[in-house]
């Protein structure tokens, strides 16, 4: 969808952060894109798509002045984070982009969640949970690199809320999303940010994101 359709959704809701779209970025996408792209090279590409997305999550952080010193004795008027973050990837597949935050941040908590889709009543069930102790305290960045239906992500959040974490705290991070899942997720947390690389056309009779990448879990970790 990338161009007006997608331009159109991040102007309808704000709160939802698309990448610039450069000719790097759509270089990228075109690799991971690709199903003729080997395991290596998916890696390597998603990876680096990864890396901009948590940088730009870190854009969306708040900050306090910082006035420093510099070793010339001059002064600089700089910034510092305001609050401390934690990462806290949805399994299996937001587990690939738990690097990518560590790359940035380091030593970062990272918390997990496991959800898994209850085949008979097609609801999101959570299986797993382990999160930072105080994770009410700080600032959350939701690694998932596909949203699609939203249901997991939704169920995702609902755990932080859960655990006390505010959701204008929240910043969740994807490479592609449909934007049913940016509708269900944005329309239930109004306040939680999304910040994504690009928002495709919609979905398939498989709940897949077309044009998509196929599976991405699949496709980064060498499963079927
Ligand atoms: N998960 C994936 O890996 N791919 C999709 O297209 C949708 C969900």
């Amino acid at each position: 969808m990338t161009g007006a359709k997608a331009l159109e959704i991040t102007q309808k809701y704000p709160q939802v952060h698309l990448l610039e779209q450069t000719q790097q970025l759509k270089a990228l996408l075109t690799i991971i894109r690709d199903q003729n792209t080997n395991r290596g090279d998916f890696i390597f590409y998603s990876d680096r798509i990864i890396r901009l997305l948590v940088e730009e999550g870190l854009n969306h952080l708040p900050v306090v002045d910082n006035v420093i010193e510099t070793p010339t004795g001059s002064k600089y008027n700089g910034v510092d984070f305001l609050g401390k973050i934690c990462g806290v990837s949805i399994m299996r597949a937001g587990e690939a982009m738990e690097q990518g935050l560590r790359d940035c941040c380091r030593s970062v908590r990272i918390g997990k969640i496991l959800i898994q889709r209850d085949e008979e009543t097609a609801e999101a069930k959570l299986y797993y949970a382990k999160l930072p102790s105080d994770i009410s305290s700080r600032y959350v960045l939701l690694l998932d690199p596909m949203l699609a239906t939203g249901g997991s992500a939704i169920r995702a959040i609902q755990v932080l809320l859960d655990h006390g974490v505010e959701e204008d705290r929240i910043l969740f991070l994807n490479l592609l999303c449909a934007p049913e899942g940016v509708a269900a997720v944005v329309l239930n947390f109004p306040k939680l940010q999304i910040v994504t690389s690009d928002i495709d056309d919609g979905l398939d009779e498989h709940r897949f994101i077309t044009p998509g990448l196929g599976d991405f879990g699949c496709r980064y970790f060498g499963t079927d």
